[in-house]
């Protein structure tokens, strides 16, 4: 076993999990679900989850890494070996994740190319993105392509340190923007029913699907039930207070995911007058609604706005994808002979091949669509409504029955001998989430197959 390198400064663990933690997922992902799924009813059921389930199991995932020392394959082994296979499924999320999340990553190259030379009125036209995007396919596939390229480039040659430093100076450039343009959404005339009904909770839009979605949401955005906080942890050192940095951890991300939702929820319904058709955009909304935004910006502020945005998203989602190949490169080493060269080529021509359906599903391809959706947000379902909320499951499991919370709270007082939050813990992990998961999965498959009607 080598010897595993620790974080030198205790703020640099929140950044780094933090790091992880915001992306694509914030800026792209809840927007979309909130728009989707009713605005202020998603918004609430997102708050109230983010700040008992997930909470609970972000300080399992790391107290777990911490404990143990070790990523997840190894960790869920080494604590119980008949959990063993939660290991490999949570293995299985980044593999499912990274290569459609670099057909969105190609996007956003797109419109930062896009907004960089060809003059702002054509990129804020209905048609525009239409036309990218069902045109020729070939076009959305070279971009997904040289999204892999190049962070397969930057895995291979290891200079992902320094592109997260460039990226950590980004970051508050970004939340900034998000901050300006929120605020530029919301003084628009007419912009106040559109925030109402992001922050507002409406109960007739209330379904079995919106908790399922706002749980995927929630795990997706924090990079749990995917291995990568308990590989986090593994790095942290003792006296790094583990509450207070998830609790940290959590409020960055929702904050960031909150500004989004105000940027880009409101203009929708908006530009949409509140029709379902129009909030029901899914992936392809914000690519739709931000140039509308951009535009009404006037020309010149609307083309420097719209250039420094989509390169800071690229920033944003260049670092994920970094984490995500990473972490499935460093299974692959585990679990074959494989070099780190011949590994990292492997996992990039897995993840070509995985995107091309995805990319082609908005496209020649549309006429596919398992479950009614396309395929793109099939495979995002998958891993993000299924795989991960049955890994969490499993891990409620085990730490509430198999290990028993003790293990957890101890771990979680190893710095100061306080845990403020153990009886929410500890009645979280052991019986309120997983009845929850279990009883939100049951009714989500009953409604999708029609045998209930919320
Ligand atoms: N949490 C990231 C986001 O919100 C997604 C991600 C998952 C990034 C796993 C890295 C690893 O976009």
């Amino acid at each position: 076993m080598n010897q595993r390198s620790n974080f030198t400064s205790k703020i640099g663990f929140v950044l780094a999990a933090a790091g992880s933690a915001v992306g694509l997922g914030n800026l792209w992902r809840f927007p979309y679900l909130a728009a989707q799924y009713g605005g202020g009813t998603f918004l609430l059921v997102y708050l109230i989850l983010a700040v008992t389930f997930g909470f609970a199991l972000m300080v399992a995932e790391i107290a777990i890494g911490r404990k143990t020392g070790l990523s997840a394959i190894g960790a869920y082994k080494a604590l119980d070996k008949r959990f063993g296979f939660v290991g490999i499924l949570t293995a299985l999320v980044p593999a499912i994740i990274l290569p459609y999340y670099s057909v969105i990553g190609g996007w956003v190259m797109k419109y930062f190319f896009t907004f960089l030379t060809v003059d702002i009125k054509v990129v804020a036209d209905d048609a525009f993105f239409g036309n990218f995007i069902g045109g020729s396919p070939l076009e959305p596939l070279g971009w997904f392509f040289l999204f892999i390229a190049l962070t397969s480039i930057i895995v291979l040659l290891g200079v992902e340190k320094g592109i997260e430093k460039v990226s950590k100076f980004m970051m508050p450039f970004l939340a900034i923007l998000t901050v300006g343009i929120a605020i530029f959404v919301i003084t628009r005339p007419g912009a106040l029913d559109g925030v109402v009904y992001y922050i507002k909770p409406n109960f007739k839009d209330f379904s079995f699907t919106t908790i399922l979605a706002a749980m995927g949401q929630l795990f997706y955005s924090m990079s749990l039930a995917m291995g990568i906080m308990i590989t986090y942890g593994s790095y942290m050192k003792k006296d790094n207070n583990l509450e207070s940095s998830v609790r940290q951890i959590e409020i960055f991300d929702t904050a960031i995911a909150f500004l989004a939702g105000l940027m880009i929820v409101p203009a929708a319904y908006m530009f949409f007058d509140g029709s379902t058709e129009g909030l029901k955009k899914g992936p392809t909304l914000m690519f739709v609604i931000l140039p509308k935004v951009f535009g009404e910006m006037g020309s010149t502020v609307g083309t420097i706005i719209g250039v420094a945005f989509f390169l800071l998203v690229f920033f944003a989602a260049i670092t994920s994808s970094i984490s995500l190949m990473e972490t499935v490169v460093s299974i692959v080493m585990d679990k074959t002979k494989l070099g780190r060269k011949a590994a990292c080529a492997a996992v990039t021509v897995f993840s070509l091949l995985m995107g091309i359906p995805s990319s082609l599903g908005f496209n020649v391809w549309s006429h596919i669509a398992p479950l009614g959706q396309d395929l793109l947000t099939f495979f995002d379902f998958i891993s993000n409504s299924v795989i991960m909320p049955i890994v969490a499951f499993f891990t409620c499991v085990l730490v509430g029955f198999i290990i028993k919370p003790k293990t957890i709270v101890d771990e979680v007082k190893e710095t100061d001998g306080k845990f403020k939050s153990e009886k929410l813990f500890v009645i979280m992990i052991k019986w309120i989430a997983p009845i929850f998961i279990l009883g939100i999965l049951g009714f989500s498959v009953a409604e999708g197959m029609g045998w209930i009607n919320v």
